[in-house]
């Protein structure tokens, strides 16, 4: 994560040009999403292709269901008069965060998962994206001094986080004192009904919105 961005505390190892920020061993975490990391890992390469994403669009929000670029414009249109930095959180390959980067936005994409980011790295690399950096890290720890982002993402992850309050909280620590988190978070879930997400469940996947009570 090459930038002008302080990181806290500093990376303590870097895999391929990546700072890593998570100490423990996720295999052993209290966490079961954490505890399944390696198969996050693998289902990196094909998380973007036809045997990933639009299956899983169909399966959780019916054949209906908005396609990845569908959902790729909706959130691109959230952030478009948004300048400076964006914080892709849980990013995955950096689904969303690469395709936002711009000349005028930053991106910093984390995520617990080494493959994904991986394949984000390549991906960036291969389609010539500018500005975008890659960390692994925790949702509930982000690697970031106190008012440094102008907006974040978070799609796709909400429903996974072991307590999504305690998630929202970080984030809403690092945007700038002039910003409300309304103004800042764009999120989307596939929470179902009764996960205890309540707010973000009506139509998986599809629902997105500025988060209103932090
Ligand atoms: C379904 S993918 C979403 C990726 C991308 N944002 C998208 O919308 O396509 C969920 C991601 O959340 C990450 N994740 C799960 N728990 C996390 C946590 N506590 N902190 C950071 N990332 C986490 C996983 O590694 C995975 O890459």
């Amino acid at each position: 994560m090459r930038s002008a961005v302080p990181l806290v505390p500093k990376p303590t190892q870097s895999k391929e040009g990546i700072p890593d920020f998570i100490l423990e061993e996720l295999s052993r975490s209290a966490d079961p999403v954490l505890r399944r990391m390696t198969t996050i890992d693998r289902m990196a390469r094909i998380y973007e292709t036809r045997l990933w994403y639009p299956i899983v669009l169909n399966v959780y929000g019916g054949f209906r269901s908005p396609s990845l670029a569908q959902l790729i414009e909706t959130v691109s249109q959230k952030v478009q008069t948004t300048k400076g930095r964006v914080l892709d959180v849980a990013c995955g390959p950096g689904t969303y965060g690469r395709r936002i980067a711009s000349p005028s936005k930053e991106v910093f994409g984390i995520d617990v998962s080494m493959g994904m980011l991986r394949q984000g790295a390549v991906y960036t690399a291969k389609e010539g994206i500018p500005n975008v950096h890659f960390a692994r890290a925790r949702v509930e720890a982000l690697p970031f001094a106190d008012g440094v982002f102008d907006a974040a993402l978070c799609c796709g992850s909400l429903h996974l986080f072991a307590d999504t309050v305690i998630a929202l909280r970080e984030m809403a620590r690092l945007f700038r004192s002039s910003l409300s988190p309304q103004e800042a978070v764009v999120s989307s879930s596939f929470a179902g009904y009764g996960s205890g997400v309540s707010g973000i469940t009506a139509s998986m996947y599809s629902t997105f919105l500025r988060c209103s009570s932090i």
